[in-house]
């Protein structure tokens, strides 16, 4: 009849009296002799309708019939917007309610493998010894995703996933970049041999993308001077940890430089503390969601991103009493308690740790030209954890050559690559960001399955 379906955000007291038509899940039921109270839920907000039996339009078995919906079934409801004596207790539209005169289950729901209120328990109410409700697993929310997405929680988390790219994309674009679309399929490793997936591609021997490293550098080869990508990255990590997929969203740049490669460093500061800024502004009812659920500080960082060199962040941890190595990587560990580090002394829960020890670096990174025990690369960490890496790229390709050889490369599997360096190739460098560390690290949130919406890890390729 092309009636209009209205939002529950549209509802309000100047649409008292009304008649209106409304689809969402039932949330809630509650039958009681004459009358039924069903509270109707669409994304994070709900109202309440009330079904009395009347003469006119109410009958006994309408009431019975919507008494008997289960729990997150799709109803269609009709009815008129009342304003209550006193506002609904517990839902989002506390202001009116809806006198049904008419609902109609469109789709039915199975029964639940667990309660949405369950999955939305605050994190202290778990801690109670006298709680009275089942938790929820990891492994049962995941096993059922599309039901646990449907918690405020969850609503409010992928939200935030959304405007982190919204906000990555405008924030590049105002800087001149322009967006590109690399492939996937690929001929060999680009982030090195151990964590790629190899698979048959129409006889031949393919992998999956695990950067779009390769891609990015080339099209800067190809007069692209400023490009990002947001797109899928494949690792075939056998780790089981709080913070690897199998499969991640990058977001990554790449941009030819000048000088120095502080000029992507200059782009990364104003790139972040944009996004950061953004999403609290943005997002601040999403933001406040997870706080109650998943108690954590606010994201400490500064309007100019502090910068410490590889080997000041040593120097640090060994006057801290740590022990790193000076020319090898950092250990998960010393990373964290790096992090605490710098959250002490310049009270920063973000910050760019640069000129790595080149022995820890892809092939492709600019060795330093000073020393070359070390590279023009550098990380990026929120709360002592990596969600960054980057450099300046090695732009000869006799050099690139050599670096491959010394890492043990078969130079036939990158040839193409390293042909694209060989007919001009501005000095350039850029990162790459996974974007569901950013959105854990940034919310303060325990493990990355959390903002992966259907998550890939060594033991999950469904749902
Ligand atoms: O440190 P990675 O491997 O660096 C690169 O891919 C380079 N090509 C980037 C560059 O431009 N030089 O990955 C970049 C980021 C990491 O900092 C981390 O945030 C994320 O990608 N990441 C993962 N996220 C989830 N699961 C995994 N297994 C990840 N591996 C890396």
């Amino acid at each position: 009849s092309g009636e209009k379906y209205y939002q529950i955000s549209e509802l309000s007291p100047e649409l008292s009296g009304q008649k209106v038509l409304l689809r969402g899940r039932v949330h809630n039921v509650r039958g009681k002799g004459k009358s039924c109270f069903l509270v109707l839920r669409q994304q994070t907000g709900t109202v309440q309708a009330v079904l009395f039996v009347d003469d006119k339009t109410v009958s006994r078995g309408m009431v019975k019939y919507t008494s008997a919906i289960p729990k997150e079934s799709i109803v269609d409801i009709s009815g008129e917007v009342h304003v209550p004596q006193e506002p609904v207790a517990g839902c989002t539209c506390s202001q009116v309610e809806l006198k049904a005169m008419s609902v109609k289950c469109v789709s039915r729901a199975a029964p639940l493998p667990f309660e949405l209120a369950d999955a939305s328990r605050k994190e202290e109410d778990l801690q109670r010894e006298d709680a009275q409700f089942a938790t929820v697993t990891q492994d049962t929310r995941l096993e059922n995703r599309w039901i646990d997405l449907r918690t405020p929680v969850n609503q409010a988390i992928f939200r935030v996933q959304s405007a982190v790219c919204q906000l990555f994309r405008e924030a590049l674009l105002a800087e001149g970049f322009q967006e590109i679309h690399t492939p996937k399929l690929i001929a060999g490793a680009s982030e090195g041999g151990a964590s790629v997936f190899r698979l048959d591609y129409m006889g031949r021997e393919g992998c999956l993308a695990q950067s779009p490293q390769f891609y990015k550098q080339m099209a800067i080869c190809s007069d692209m001077a400023r490009v990002f990508e947001l797109g899928p990255v494949f690792r075939a990590e056998k780790s089981f940890t709080h913070r690897h997929l199998c499969e991640f969203t990058g977001l990554d740049l790449e941009m030819t430089i000048n000088e120095h490669y502080n000029e992507v460093l200059d782009v990364l500061d104003r790139l972040f503390v944009y996004m950061f800024d953004g999403i609290k502004s943005r997002c601040a009812a999403e933001v406040k969601a997870i706080q109650e659920q998943f108690p954590s500080e606010p994201l400490a960082y500064l309007p100019k991103t502090l910068r410490i060199p590889f080997e000041e962040g040593m120097r640090l941890l060994q006057e801290a009493g740590f022990e790193p190595d000076p020319l090898g990587d950092l250990t998960t560990e010393l990373e964290r308690n790096l992090g605490k580090i710098m959250k002490e002394k310049y009270n920063t829960d973000f910050y760019i740790l640069y000129r790595y020890p080149l022995a820890v670096r892809p092939f492709y990174t600019m060795p330093d030209p000073e020393d070359a025990r070390y590279s023009n690369s550098f990380d990026v960490f929120i709360r002592g954890e990596e969600i960054i890496s980057g450099a300046q790229r090695v732009h000869d390709a006799a050099l690139l050559t050599e670096r491959a050889q010394v890492h043990e490369i078969p130079l036939e599997s990158i040839q193409s690559y390293i042909n694209a360096f060989k007919f001009g190739a501005p000095p350039h460098g850029g990162f790459g960001v996974g974007l569901e560390r950013v959105v854990m690290l940034f919310c303060g949130l325990d493990n990355i399955r959390k903002t992966s919406l259907f998550p890939r890890d060594p033991k999950r390729l469904t749902p």
